[in-house]
């Protein structure tokens, strides 16, 4: 309104002035008119991928980033775009599908559960294995949508789930106190003895003769390791995974930048940013 009154003004002035003025005037017009332009496209630009929250099953708040395919295509961004079969909100995740159980806009978490595993069926299992490994941000630089941590750092540390691992042994280790066996709900082979360890596996455990069939991750983080039961709803819970890259990016463009948990806001340091800067100057 108030920029309006002060070109009408402009306006006005010029009608009044003479032929030079008035070119001189108008200039500033066009000029005014561009910055006002402006400010208005970079204001939508803004809310452009904001739109109300969309809803799909009990999963009520599907909002930035995340769009529900028939959203208009305005809202959320196309990589976070979740589908909604048979009134499940659906996460498509290296080409496979998981359904999501809460999405956590404070902390930039979603967490979701492979589609294959039945709460209340112990021999129901992850139709695909999924680890650290599958995620690019522990191995590559910050690439894919989600990220298996919330440091954006690739700090190995931060891993929001821990893993189970399901082996299979050609001879009983019922001694590795680690292994628990799980012969009455998921047996392997009909010789082999079948066994899952929570938690991370480190080479010298992998006993002789035993073969990891299946990886698998969890973010309910107190369970008994030492029931398969246990194990099994720890794995029906799900796992959380993140766009902290991306809240990164809109939050603190090229600074280095972390979730605080303790604080749960992000932290962005300006001197790395600097740092960064400096050294892609070097590096020309
Ligand atoms: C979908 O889920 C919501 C929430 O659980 C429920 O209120 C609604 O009746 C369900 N719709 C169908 C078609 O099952
Ligand atoms: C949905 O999420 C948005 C974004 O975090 C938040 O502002 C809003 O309060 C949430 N609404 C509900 C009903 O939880
Ligand atoms: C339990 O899961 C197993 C493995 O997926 C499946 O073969 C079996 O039919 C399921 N049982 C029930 C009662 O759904
Ligand atoms: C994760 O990586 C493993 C090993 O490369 C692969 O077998 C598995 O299919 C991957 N999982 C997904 C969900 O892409
Ligand atoms: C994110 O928030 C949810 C809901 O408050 C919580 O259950 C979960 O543990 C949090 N995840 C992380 C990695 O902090
Ligand atoms: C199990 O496999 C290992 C390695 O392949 C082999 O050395 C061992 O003799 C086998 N044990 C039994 C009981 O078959």
């Amino acid at each position: 309104m108030w920029s309006f009154r002060i070109i009408y003004w402009l306006h006005f002035n010029i009608m009044r002035n003479s032929l030079d003025m008035m070119r001189r005037e108008r200039t500033l017009l066009v000029v005014l008119l561009l910055i006002l332009l402006h400010h208005v496209s970079a204001t939508k630009d803004h809310q452009q991928h904001r739109c109300p929250p969309s809803s799909c099953g009990y999963i009520t708040n599907i909002t930035y980033p995340f769009r529900l395919q028939d959203d208009p295509d305005n809202c959320g961004d196309e990589r976070y775009e979740l589908g909604c079969k048979n009134n499940v909100t659906v996460l498509y995740l290296h080409s496979a599908q998981y359904h999501v159980q809460a999405i956590n806009y404070n902390n930039y978490t979603v967490r979701v559960v492979d589609p294959a595993l039945q709460l209340h069926n112990c021999s129901s299992l992850p139709l695909r294995s999924l680890s650290r490994s599958n995620f690019s941000d522990t191995y590559t630089y910050r690439m894919g949508p989600y990220q298996a941590g919330l440091d954006s750092d690739q700090n190995w540390g931060s891993l929001s789930f821990e893993h189970i691992v399901f082996l299979n042994c050609n001879h009983s280790v019922r001694e590795n106190g680690k292994y628990v066996e799980s012969n009455e709900c998921v047996k392997w082979d009909s010789k082999g003895y079948a066994y899952a360890v929570g938690g991370d596996l480190k080479a010298e455990d992998i006993e002789v003769g035993c073969y990891v069939k299946l990886v698998a991750p969890t973010s309910f983080s107190t369970f008994n390791k030492h029931s398969y039961a246990a194990i099994h709803s720890a794995l029906a819970y799900g796992f959380e995974i993140s766009w902290v890259n991306l809240a990164c990016q809109n939050h603190c463009h090229k600074d280095l930048c972390s979730f605080n948990s303790f604080s749960q806001k992000l932290d962005c340091d300006p001197l790395y940013g600097a740092l960064y800067i400096n050294f892609v100057h070097f590096s020309c």
